[in-house]
Parts: C-alpha cells; sequence; structure tokens
C-alpha cells in the first residue's frame, strides 16, 4: 500500500514496497484513522520518506504496522480525528518534492502590489506579474537541454547540493521557479538545426529534445511556476560562436562558427542575401520552399511543445532573427509578395502564427516583437516609405495579428537588425533603465485590452511597479536582473509591503 499525500488517503499500491498481506482493512480510510494512538503501538518506522523516481509516485510513508492490536481494539470516534502532521508531497510528480501552498511567489499579506496581482490569459493564471525572460544559455547538447538548464531555470538547491545553502541561500544561484517568478520563458529554441544561433543552442526539432525539457516543465510545475518557451529561427545571425567564444575571439576577427567547429555557414538562410555583419555568415536568400519548411517546422516543435506541457508559447519576432528579418526593410529587400510593403513582409511571419495559432488554440502564444531596428533617421523617409522597422510599424502589425486572433500577449523589446544601432537614450553612457517601456506604453496606447509586457533595464520594483499602475504594460520581464538576483521577487515584495510564499525550504531565509 501507499498513501497518497495529497488526499491523504491509504490507497492500493501498484508496486508493493513491503510485504502487507492483510493490511486490506485499513485500504481506503483516512489517515486520521491512526491518528489518536500512540506511535508507538504501531513500533512504527514511520514517515520513511521514501521517492523513487521511476516509478508512478509511491510515497511518502511506509508502515511497519501491527495491526492485530487495531483488530483486537474497536477504535472510538476521536480516534479518527487527529491528523498526522505529514510533509505533504506534490501530488503526481515524477520525484518527492514537498507541496508548497499556496505556490511560491503568491502574495500572503500586506499591501497588494500590481506586481503581486494574478494575471489571466486563456484560462491560464499566471500568480503574478512577474515574469523571466528568454535567456539563450549556449549550453545544450545538439539541441537537447540538459541539467545546466535544469538548474538555471528550477532549483537552486540542485546546484548547490549544501545544507547551509538549501537555507540561506546564495543570491549569486539560479533557480526561478523555486524563487517565485510569475512565469518563465525557455530561451530561443530552434525550430531547425539551422535555425540555431551558436552549436550549442536549445533546439526542438526532433522528438528526442522532448524529454529534457518534459523533465524542466514538470518541476516548473510542481513548484507552481508557469513555463513557457520561445520558438525561434535565427535567420542569417545563425552559425556563429557563444558570446564567450566570440569575447575569446576577438571583436575584429570572425564569428562564424564553421563546419569544423560544428557550424553550418554555408546553410544559412534569410529573406535577402545581407548579412548582419563582415563577421557573420553570407546568408542565402530563401525560397518558397524553404519559406514552407521552416513554416513546418514550427507547426512540428509547437506539437511537441503540446505533448511536453508548456504552458504558453512565444514566437520570437525580434533581435534581429528570421522573422524580424523579414518585417524590416533594412533586411528585406525581396521583391517578391515577402518584400516592399508592409503587408508583404508581414506575410511570413504571419502565416507562420497563424499556423501556429492552429495548433494551439486553448493557450497563450505571446509575441516578441523588436519596437526598433534604432537605425540613424526616422522610421518612415520623406518619401512615407518605411526606411527602418519601428514602433509605428509594430503598431500596425500587431492590429494585423489582433485581427487574425493569433496573438495574446506582446512583449515590447527592441535592436537587433541593425549592426550600427544606437539604442537610447543613455545616462553616464549607459542604457537608461526602462528604455523600452516607451515601446510598451504606445502599444497599450494603441491596443488598451491588449495584454503588453516591458522589458529592459528594469530592477527597481517601485519602478516596475509604476509602470502597471500608471498603466504602461499589463507584465514585467526581465532578464540580466534575475541573473544578478534570482530572489528579486521575494525581494520586491518586501520592498513593496507584502509577504509572498518562499519555498518551504527557503522559508527560514525570509522570516
Ligand atoms: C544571457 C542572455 C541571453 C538572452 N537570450 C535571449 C533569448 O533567448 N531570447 C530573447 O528574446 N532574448 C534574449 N535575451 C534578451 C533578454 O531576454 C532581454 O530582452 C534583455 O536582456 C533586456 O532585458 P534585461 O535588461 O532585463 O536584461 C538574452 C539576454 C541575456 C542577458
Amino acid at each position: 500500500m501507499y498513501t497518497n499525500a495529497a488526499e491523504g488517503r491509504v490507497v492500493e499500491q501498484e508496486q508493493p514496497m513491503a510485504s502487507f498481506s492483510e493490511i486490506a482493512v485499513v485500504s481506503q480510510k483516512p489517515l486520521s484513522f491512526f491518528g489518536s494512538r500512540p506511535l508507538s503501538i504501531f513500533k512504527a518506522s514511520f514517515l520513511n520518506l521514501l521517492h523513487n523516481s521511476r516509478r508512478k509516485p509511491c510515497f511518502s510513508i511506509s508502515f511497519t504496522v501491527h495491526y492485530e492490536s487495531l483488530l483486537s481494539r474497536p477504535l472510538s470516534g476521536s480516534q479518527f480525528t487527529t491528523m498526522l502532521n505529514i510533509n505533504t508531497a506534490v501530488p503526481d510528480a515524477r520525484e518527492y518534492y514537498p507541496l508548497n501552498e499556496p505556490p511560491i511567489g503568491t502574495r500572503l499579506a500586506g499591501e497588494q502590489p500590481e506586481l503581486f496581482k494574478p494575471l489571466e490569459i486563456r484560462g491560464v493564471t499566471f500568480k503574478n506579474r512577474i515574469f523571466v525572460s528568454p535567456m539563450c544559455q549556449y549550453s545544450s547538447s545538439d539541441g537537447h537541454a540538459t541539467d545546466w538548464h535544469l538548474v538555471h531555470i528550477g532549483a537552486s538547491a540542485v546546484q548547490t547540493g549544501n545544507t547551509f545553502f538549501l537555507i540561506f541561500p546564495c543570491s549569486n544561484k539560479q533557480g526561478f521557479a523555486t524563487r517565485g517568478a510569475g512565469a518563465i520563458c525557455m530561451e530561443a529554441t530552434a525550430v531547425v538545426p539551422e535555425g540555431r544561433i551558436s552549436p550549442e543552442d536549445a533546439g526542438l526539432w526532433k522528438d528526442s529534445q522532448m524529454e529534457p525539457l518534459k523533465r524542466i516543465v514538470e518541476f516548473c510545475h510542481a513548484h507552481g511556476t508557469k513555463i513557457g518557451i520561445q520558438l525561434s529561427h535565427a535567420g542569417r545571425k545563425a552559425s556563429v560562436y557563444a558570446p564567450w567564444i566570440k569575447d575569446k575571439a576577438g571583436h575584429g576577427s570572425s564569428w562564424i562558427a564553421t563546419e569544423d567547429e560544428n557550424g553550418w555557414p554555408d546553410q544559412v538562410y534569410a529573406p535577402s542575401a545581407i548579412p548582419w555583419s563582415d563577421r557573420y555568415p553570407n546568408p542565402k536568400e530563401m525560397t518558397e520552399q524553404d519559406m514552407q519548411y521552416v513554416e513546418d517546422a514550427f507547426v512540428a516543435a509547437v506539437k511537441r511543445c503540446k505533448q511536453i506541457g508548456f504552458d504558453w508559447l512565444e514566437f520570437h519576432a525580434a533581435h534581429g532573427y528570421l522573422a524580424h528579418e523579414f518585417l524590416s526593410p533594412l533586411s528585406n529587400t525581396r521583391t517578391d509578395q515577402y518584400g516592399g510593403s508592409l503587408e508583404n513582409r508581414t506575410r511570413f511571419p504571419n502565416r507562420v502564427l497563424q499556423r501556429m495559432r492552429e495548433e494551439w488554440p486553448d493557450k497563450p502564444l505571446t509575441v516578441r516583437i523588436s519596437s526598433s531596428d534604432w537605425a540613424e533617421g526616422p522610421e518612415k523617409a520623406a518619401d512615407g516609405s518605411w526606411a527602418q522597422w519601428g514602433i509605428e510599424q509594430s503598431i500596425l502589425w500587431v492590429g494585423q495579428l489582433l485581427q487574425l486572433g493569433v496573438v495574446d500577449l506582446v512583449d515590447c523589446s527592441s535592436g537587433g537588425n541593425w549592426f550600427h544601432q544606437k539604442i537610447g537614450p543613455l545616462i553616464d553612457g549607459k542604457i537608461a533603465p526602462g528604455y523600452q517601456v516607451p515601446f510598451a506604453e504606445a502599444m497599450k496606447k494603441a491596443y488598451p485590452s491588449l495584454i503588453v509586457g516591458a522589458i529592459g533595464a528594469i530592477s527597481d520594483p517601485v519602478v516596475a511597479e509604476s509602470y502597471l499602475k500608471d498603466g504602461k504594460c499589463d507584465v514585467i520581464s526581465m532578464a540580466r536582473e534575475f541573473i544578478r538576483n534570482p530572489h528579486w521577487v521575494l525581494m520586491a515584495a518586501r520592498t513593496l509591503g507584502c509577504t509572498v510564499k518562499a519555498a518551504n525550504q527557503y522559508e527560514r531565509g525570509w522570516r
């Protein structure tokens, strides 16, 4: 027999863990059945926490019960009332994890900041408005996520492996799922191998890549955190080194990952044959057949996401990768039905999004946009033609997406498509905090009922709260601040005058 800790009932075991021949007498009885008897009468090896990671969750209690004493002495009413103090397990998890009730990052008491108001999109409830932005780790093995990703996304406990750090976690340790973020978006994940930025990028183009992601998703779910994934194709920015290898190679040299370096420089595709820079591969202009192949790959990846159990999907249309390359007149100089007018430049991204929505009708589909190319001069030239991609076209494009019903949230990022971009405003030579928030604000103004995310150099909880309060956005996404401080959610709650649920294991650090 085993105990289903979630329901507090003793139920039949599928694979017996101990030899109980006549224990059926307690089958289906509440656990409180045992409660009022002194534990000694059971000669108990009680609360022997078992976790068997490979089997169906068989847990949390094993009994060595001298049950004759139960049978010979009738139980009085009071003997059914006292509950045992059991370290309840997350139901149906693949391992034993203590259940957090309410989920980590849920507001408990005190002020009610906007940041800690839940948000529901297409039936998926995010427990707060703080989202972890996708962050490439350049650490995948043939596109497969590894334990690095589990630790990065999941739990610093795995990383520290040290009781002291479990109780007083160091601020430089990772693990967003255990630190209360409302949602986590997994890094740009290529739908075809040639769509990776570096050879070590994440991918979802084959079935074997599903299992390591499933493990991460299940870990997040077991810790009450919603998790999405950013599906991507790097376009002309593919087949280059990971950032730290670029740094080693030096900025004056080529960053192209050659075939000897596990790259695919001759298989790099873009809307037009314009390289991102002289350090990057020369892309091939995509044919209709190439586009169909990529579109079908997005759909196949969405199907895999469904099986994996992601809560939402993000379409990467930012940072100068394939979709953004189609959108911007700086990278798309085609003369066919995919280039020229705004309607033509949005055709391919729209096609992909429509197919994604068909495969993903019930859960949130979000789009990350680059709201500006940050190239010199205005978005629209004096003759009325579009000179670069900017917020005006972004708003028009999102209008198309809303009409098509293919977007539930737009995350307003920027840049990445023009090598000589001049991002601003700057303060003391550094990009100003919240520098992209005006884009989110403009998007929100254009479509008040659209859910809009702000991202970029946001780290002060009071300022983040003000963006939400002032109606500039609905969600705050953050990347680098979470690398610096994975506990940001709990610290933000403190700053804003409320308490939120910390992970059971970490509560002592937050008293
Ligand atoms: C290490 C790292 C990896 C990133 N990878 C991605 C990515 O996979 N997809 C994406 O859209 N943005 C990526 N970004 C950009 C961030 O998501 C974010 O938009 C940017 O860092 C600005 O936000 P921040 O100031 O909060 O860091 C990455 C940023 C960092 C620092």
